[in-house]
């Protein structure tokens, strides 16, 4: 059965590969992450689908950056498909000016930290303040739910001490950089398994490649299910 703490990331090459995946998952699956690889192949539009004819929740990972009037016009008009969760960049004038958008819906506005696949030599190259990443995630997260973030993402190797913040009461943690033992890291470099981020604190995990790539789909789901429900 089901088990809302797992998404699936959709991050398949069209709507149809993607409406083919969710059919194939059946009832094992109620929650799918829709990305922005998928805004110019029908990505919305599989939203409503998913959501209206097959009952399922939506998390539309758009990871919005702009100036604040644009971003609160952004979240304003994607928040009129019915989702569950929408995710912005975590500096404060962003995440508020998103609540400001998504007012009077019941859309969460999570906010990213640091991308899972990047390291202190990336954030070197984009000239991030020094420091450890862990540090800088979890400053950024305590920032994030000042300005009013309903959850944050941020890698399972950092979810304990953004779960162990006095700010991170009753928010949600969403965590990617999921790998089940045996699988390739791709380009993720802050992961664990599904099993240790729910230990360490994750409300929901996002899993793209370990499921839509196995050779079963459907296998690779029931065994992640039952790892984290055998905890
Ligand atoms: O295939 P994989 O399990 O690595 O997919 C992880 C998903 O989570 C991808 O869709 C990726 O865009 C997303 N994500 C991430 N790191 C973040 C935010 C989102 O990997 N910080």
């Amino acid at each position: 059965m089901a088990d809302d703490r797992l998404i699936v990331a959709m991050d398949v090459a069209d709507a149809i590969s993607a409406l083919k995946l969710a059919q194939q998952l059946g009832d094992a699956v109620s929650f799918y992450k829709i990305g922005l690889g998928m805004l110019t192949t029908g990505g919305l539009a599989l939203a409503n689908e998913l959501k209206q004819e097959m009952g399922k929740r939506i998390f539309l990972d758009m990871k919005i950056f702009d100036i604040g009037a644009t971003v609160e016009k952004a979240v304003r008009g994607l928040t009129s498909f019915d989702l569950d969760f929408l995710t912005v960049h975590g500096d404060p004038n962003i995440v508020k000016a998103a609540k400001d958008g998504a007012s009077g819906k019941k859309t969460k506005i999570l906010a990213v930290t640091i991308l899972t696949s990047l390291d202190r030599t990336d954030l070197d190259a984009a000239l991030i303040k020094s420091g450890k990443l862990s540090d800088l995630v979890v400053e950024r997260a305590g920032k994030a739910f000042d300005a009013g973030a309903d959850g944050v993402i941020a890698s399972p190797q950092e979810a304990p001490l953004v779960r162990a913040l006095p700010e991170a009461e009753g928010k949600l943690i969403v965590t990617p950089g999921i790998r089940p033992i045996g699988s390739k890291p791709g380009d993720q470099k802050r992961i664990t398994t599904p099993a240790m981020a729910i230990t360490n604190g994750a409300d929901h995990i996002v899993i793209g490649r370990p499921i839509w790539s196995a050779p079963s789909p459907l296998a690779s789901t029931m065994e992640i299910l039952s790892e984290i429900n055998n905890l």
